[in-house]
């Protein structure tokens, strides 16, 4: 494999029975049973509402207080919610303030839409507030990750309430990508919130819903969710409705299904954290989202051999702006946990 050869969907679909993948961002648990419930009998198939079936923006709207279906705007995935945003928010060559390191798909979403990406450095995954107060002011949007990918880590919340006062001074659209909200095991999730805050999120996560693509905004401002709605009449029209009616039946499921699955997401944290602190290497604690982000030198050189000499996929840091990290996602059971550390402590030992 050669080194320019590594890109996001290298390592996309790829299966075998010895191969241990840290590499997906996607849940290995399955979506709850409810999901599935309406298959037998559904049978709709016309065109739907561009911002989404009713009985789910109306679902949504009773679990987020203070909102209506009218706030709502059905997504495919969170994908489609962060880009149809920034295409209504930005101008071309607006800054679009993000911090490092960043989920890999900010980068090229806020590029394609003529935008440019405005860096905030972070200390050990949490946003520096004086580097975010100097910035903001060249900013024309806030683009904030909280539970992160690729850190795991949350933040604090008294930096969340200066962002949410900042941004609202400035009048300036605070988009929060919380798609990683239930998945934190410090503390309840802060939702950002405010006139212009735009919040997205996906059953992709929570719910392991990944493949069948539902994501979703919501915003106090009116004038952005009709603007999406315009551009996804245009860009991709409804969200595939079958899906929604799945996503409809998840919101449904006892608040204690999703407890019980951070609990083993809790568990499998545990070990991975403790059994790279084992293996030497320097890394943060993960607060939430299912990920691990350890400092690896030339982690595109490591990527690679480790796939090619032991069958361990992992995603280099260089993707997410940290060149010398390593992101491993811990979505799978933690025997093969414990079998990918001994062979990424094998390749340690050989190489270091
Ligand atoms: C931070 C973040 N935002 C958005 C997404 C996209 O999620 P979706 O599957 O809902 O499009 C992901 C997926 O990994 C993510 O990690």
């Amino acid at each position: 494999m050669d080194e320019k050869e590594i890109i996001p969907s290298t390592f996309i679909g790829i299966q075998g029975k010895d191969i241990i993948s840290f590499g997906s961002g996607q849940p290995d648990l399955p979506p709850p049973s409810e999901v599935f419930s309406c298959l037998p009998t559904y049978n709709s198939f016309k065109y739907g509402p561009i911002a989404g079936q009713d009985n789910l923006r109306q679902a949504l709207a009773e679990q987020n207080k203070g909102f209506d279906k009218d706030n709502f705007v059905i997504t495919n995935g969170a994908s489609e919610a962060l880009d149809l945003t920034l295409r209504v928010i930005g101008k071309p060559g607006d800054k679009i303030l993000i911090h490092e390191p960043y989920y890999y798909s900010y980068k090229p979403l806020i590029e394609l839409n003529h935008l440019k990406p405005l860096i905030v450095k972070t200390n050990e995954g949490k946003i520096d507030v004086q580097d975010f107060e100097e910035k903001v002011h060249d900013a024309s949007a806030v683009l904030i990750n909280s539970p992160c990918n690729p850190t795991g880590r949350i933040q604090d919340i008294d930096t969340l309430k200066i962002i949410e006062k900042t941004t609202q001074d400035l009048k300036l659209p605070l988009i929060s990508d919380e798609v990683y909200k239930d998945l934190i095991y410090e503390r309840e999730n802060y939702a950002l919130s405010g006139p212009q805050v735009i919040t997205v999120n996906s059953f992709s996560k929570t719910f392991s819903m990944c493949g069948f693509r539902v994501g979703y905004l919501f915003s106090n401002d009116l004038s952005i969710v009709e603007k999406v709605i315009g551009l996804k009449s245009h860009a991709s029209m409804n969200t595939n409705i079958l899906s929604q009616e799945m996503a409809f039946h998840a919101t449904t499921i006892p608040r204690k299904i999703i407890e019980d699955q951070v609990a083993i997401w809790k568990k499998r944290r545990d070990v991975i954290y403790k059994g790279m602190l084992d293996l030497g290497l320097e890394l943060w604690k993960p607060e939430g989202a299912f990920y691990v982000f350890p400092a690896i030198k030339n982690s595109m050189k490591f990527v690679r051999d480790i796939f090619e000499e032991y069958k361990v996929i992992t995603y280099p840091g260089d993707w997410f702006g940290a060149p010398n990290r390593v992101r491993f996602s811990y979505a799978l059971d933690i025997e093969k946990i414990e079998e990918g550390l001994e062979r990424v402590g094998k390749y340690l030992k050989e190489n270091v």
